[in-house]
């Protein structure tokens, strides 16, 4: 339970505030690369409160600039992409990708008006199928060697999902390992075939034990928080039998991202990126260390799923989640489909647009959730102090910054750290571009 000013300081994020300060120092995802695409790539952006645009260049550089024009204030959403940057539709002020004005040309042709307008700029980089942008201070940090930063385009898939909420309780949520035995459970185990691309319902962990019944008959695991140099791994135990152990190792990687095992092949990567204070997209990147991904088919179950251009999700809180009793009575826990990101929708948002943190009883099983928060106290507290939180990273640390090993399996029930250790360098073995760990 947090005070309500506690709760203020985790949660807000808008310019000058303490957490949207401290995310400010990071990369953080800002639209897709799929997003970007077509005749003219140019997209309105909200991030962390701010209202900007997106745009790529006739030179294929990608700028994030304000989105209102600094002369009158008209939206450059609806810019023209030409010249070397947009160009405002209002008067034909032409900006790059750095924010520069480089013509005001309804201005009499000596006028030095535009070497004193500069817009507000982020620079912007693509990894994966994501583009991040850097709004903090100074230089921006190192990207870490994750493995979903150095696999190849070949081996990753990149997407996102409104959410319509604050952006922490998402984060605490997917770093909850006790959720996935009651939000997502499944009655019936599914057909593995059809299996592929989804999480929780791969039944190629144990022959004999899907995982949706794992997940289903062991409620109770033990759970182990271990800090490591990018957050924290949280190692998540379910002893299925006096030999057996299923062992569950995720990640939290710091400051707003985690890491899990998808199934025995894929890896999702995940962050919790505010539009504003009551309005977060999650950012996934699937990465394989088995065969390539199968891109149009990651891509066509999501699409299905989702409303563009804004990725809002079909079953959202104006329909219920799509809740029916029968199906909550015989086949899943919520009933409201078999799509787990809507049932962690639905748990996110029904807390509310920014959840009342004085009213909420925290237990034994809630440690990742505890763990997160002493860190994120503490790396906003640093960051106000001046000192770099953990995390911001300079090129030599960024190196160190690798893996981090997300494993589902089961092991015997007296060996399961060497169990996971061993099959996660397995893993990165029989994958030429891994690291190993
Ligand atoms: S408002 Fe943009 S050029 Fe005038
Ligand atoms: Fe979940």
């Amino acid at each position: 339970m947090l005070s309500a000013e506690q709760n203020e300081i985790i949660t807000r994020v808008g310019p000058g505030t303490p957490a949207g300060s401290l995310l400010r120092r990071y990369w953080q995802p800002a639209a897709l690369v799929d997003e970007l695409v077509g005749n003219r790539p140019v997209k309105a952006v909200r991030l962390f409160g701010e209202d900007l645009v997106m745009f790529r260049d006739e030179r294929g550089r990608y700028g994030l600039i304000g989105r209102h024009c600094p002369h009158r204030g008209t939206d450059l959403a609806f810019g023209r992409l030409e010249d070397g940057g947009l160009r405002c539709a209002f008067h034909g002020w032409l900006f790059d990708v750095a924010g520069r004005c480089l013509e005001t040309p309804a201005e009499p042709e000596d006028s030095n008006l535009r070497a004193n307008v500069r817009q507000k700029s982020y620079p912007v980089v693509e990894k994966s199928g994501i583009l991040f942008a850097y709004m903090g201070p100074g230089a921006p940090p190192a990207f870490p060697h994750f493995d979903c930063f150095i696999a190849p385009a070949s081996h990753t898939f990149a997407f996102k999902g409104m959410i319509d909420c604050n952006w922490l309780q998402s984060l605490e949520v997917g770093i909850d390992p006790v959720h996935t035995s009651f939000l997502h459970r499944f009655f019936h185990d599914e057909d593995p075939s059809r299996g592929y691309g989804k999480l929780f319902r791969d039944t190629s962990i144990d022959s004999d034990m899907p995982m949706s019944r794992i997940m289903r008959e062991f409620p109770r695991p033990r759970i182990e928080i271990e800090p490591t140099d990018f957050g924290f791994r949280v190692v998540t135990l379910r002893q299925i039998s006096e030999k057996k152990t299923h062992v569950r190792v995720t990640n939290l990687t710091f400051p707003n991202a985690f890491v899990i095992p998808m199934s025995r092949e894929m890896t999702i990567t995940q962050w919790h990126v505010p539009i504003d204070d009551e309005k977060h997209y999650w950012y996934a990147i699937f990465t394989s260390f088995g065969a390539p991904v199968d891109k149009d088919e990651m891509r066509r179950q999501r699409l299905a799923l989702y409303e563009l251009p804004d990725y809002i999700p079909n079953r959202n809180k104006h329909n219920n989640y799509g809740f029916d009793p029968d199906e909550q009575a015989h086949e899943t826990y919520t009933g409201m489909g078999a799509d787990i990101n809507v049932h962690d929708q639905w748990a996110c948002e029904s807390m509310g647009a920014i959840q009342d943190r004085t009213q909420e009883h925290l237990g034994t099983s809630d440690k990742a959730i505890v763990a997160y928060r002493r860190l994120l106290r503490q790396a906003i507290e640093q960051a106000g102090r001046g000192t770099t939180p953990l995390m911001v990273l300079d090129a030599r640390q960024a190196e160190a910054i690798t893996g981090p090993p997300a494993i589902d399996g089961i092991a015997p029930a007296d060996d399961w750290q060497g169990y996971w250790r061993r099959t996660d360098a397995a893993k990165r073995k029989a994958a030429s571009w891994a690291h190993g760990q």
